[in-house]
């Protein structure tokens, strides 16, 4: 019986599965066994190692061993300094393969193009970002600082598909560009949100079934709901968070003076396009006509009060790229010529409030290291009832009040109530040392 128990367990052991360490040690010297690498981290079609001083001289056979073993890497590169600057990029040396840093990334179903060299991105992260972007409430307000390349923003649209509206702010240009990128490489996820499905009933009955409508009108749909912007954090919460107003006196009686000037052309409004009798005529084919034969760029006016705003949302998606609107809104001018902007208005056909566009019910922070706070950013852009998911860098010993005293601390001088929800420890970072996450709710 002894001698069966015992056999199990050799067998056990030799079916043991050999590791990446194992495979290396058996092709390098052993006085570099015990700094070898245990993994590298995979990113596409991109490997980057990290190697101690003991192994250096080992990168190119190390990098030609995880080319041979996992055939999806074409490339190998090695991490060759920390994160730089503001920016947090990480400093990678070309080891073998194709020359060529930029890839594309899978996670939990999304794409995401990056270059790791030009931009922050850890795939080490995936996990937590797919515990943390779950249970959003339908119709939810997000704002994600710092995003990046995108990956907590297409997460979150993943993962909750009746978002209202998503602000993205990242400063990194190049990381910016990638994320407006990857957005429209991952729109196929919107297929099977509400609002798209009611737009394609839409111009179903309209008679609009031609496939590219469809898919103008998801592209547009993602562009107008989920805006990234470039820029900083501590300048773009102020800016967004500001209400969004009608056009001044002076500009709606100038405005008016040339409507009286040119009372027998009606259509002929401050050079604008009046599109109010068109778009109630009911008539989907002729109205798609009238707005397909427009020049680019043409401003188009509508009078809110003379038509059915429901009726105006599937014109403003599908034409938002092509048309700049100027509309009457109740008693008041407003002008949306910027994609911001027309997000902005999406938002009002949609819930009928325009305030409502400067505060938000989520707000995701995944903070860079070594930066100020930027907890008071908050204040400016939380609605009551607000989570936020907040993440930093602290000691062992540290965790978890400093940050939670921090945040209270912060907050109470702007005159914010807050309750701590939890803290997380979210991946090590050094010894005793840790990436952590504070989720708090916002109570005034
Ligand atoms: C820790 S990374 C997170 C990036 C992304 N969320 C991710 O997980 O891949 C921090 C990001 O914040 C950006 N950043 C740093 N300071 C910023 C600021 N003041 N305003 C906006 N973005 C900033 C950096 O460029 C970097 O991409």
């Amino acid at each position: 019986m002894n001698q069966q128990i015992q056999n199990r367990k050799t067998k056990k052991k030799k079916a043991k599965k050999q590791t990446f360490r194992d495979t290396l040690k058996e092709m390098l010297p052993e006085k570099t066994h015990e700094y070898l690498p245990k993994g590298y981290e995979q990113m596409g079609t991109i490997a980057i190692l990290q190697l101690v001083e003991e192994t250096e001289e080992y990168a190119l056979q190390i990098g030609n061993k995880i080319l041979s073993l996992n055939k999806q890497i074409k490339s190998v590169y090695q991490k060759t300094g920390s994160m730089r600057g503001e920016i947090r990029t990480a400093i990678i040396t070309y080891i073998c393969g194709i020359e060529n840093s930029e890839t594309v990334y899978l996670e939990h179903g999304i794409r995401l193009k990056l270059d790791p060299a030009r931009v922050f991105f850890s795939s080490r992260l995936s996990g937590e970002r797919s515990k943390l972007l779950t249970n959003f409430r339908p119709n939810v307000r997000v704002l994600v600082m710092f995003s990046g390349v995108g990956p907590y923003s297409i997460t979150a649209i993943k993962q909750n598909l009746n978002i209202s509206r998503m602000v993205s702010i990242e400063l990194n240009e190049i990381a910016h560009n990638y994320a407006l990128e990857n957005l429209l490489l991952n729109t196929n996820l919107l297929k099977k949100c509400q609002s798209y499905l009611q737009l394609c009933n839409e111009m179903q009955t309209g008679g609009i079934i031609r496939s590219a409508f469809r898919k103008l009108v998801l592209k547009n749909l993602a562009q107008l709901r989920f805006q990234f912007i470039c820029g900083d954090v501590r300048k773009e919460c102020l800016k967004i968070s500001k209400p969004f107003l009608p056009l001044d006196t002076e500009e709606k009686k100038q405005i008016e003076n040339e409507n009286n000037n040119t009372k027998n052309k009606k259509t002929n409004l401050h050079n604008h396009w009046d599109c109010t009798e068109i778009l109630n005529s009911n008539d989907y084919p002729k109205i798609l006509k009238a707005f397909i034969d427009r020049k680019e760029n043409e401003e188009i006016f509508v009078d809110f009060s003379k038509i059915q705003k429901q009726q105006f949302r599937l014109w403003l998606i599908l034409f938002c790229k092509k048309l700049n609107f100027f509309c009457l809104i109740d008693n008041s001018y407003f002008k949306f010529h910027t994609l911001w902007e027309k997000g902005i208005f999406l938002q009002w056909i949609e819930t009928g409030d325009l305030s409502s566009i400067t505060k938000f019910d989520r707000i995701i922070m995944p903070t860079p290291k070594n930066q100020k706070s930027f907890v008071n950013l908050i204040a400016y852009t939380a609605d009551t009832g607000c989570i936020v998911n907040m993440y930093d860098f602290v000691d062992e010993d540290d965790f978890p009040l400093k940050t939670e005293n921090r945040i209270i601390e912060e907050l109470k001088q702007l005159d914010k109530k807050v309750e701590i929800l939890g803290s997380y420890k979210a991946g090590q970072i050094g010894p005793k040392s840790y990436r952590t996450r504070c989720d708090f709710k916002i109570l005034n």
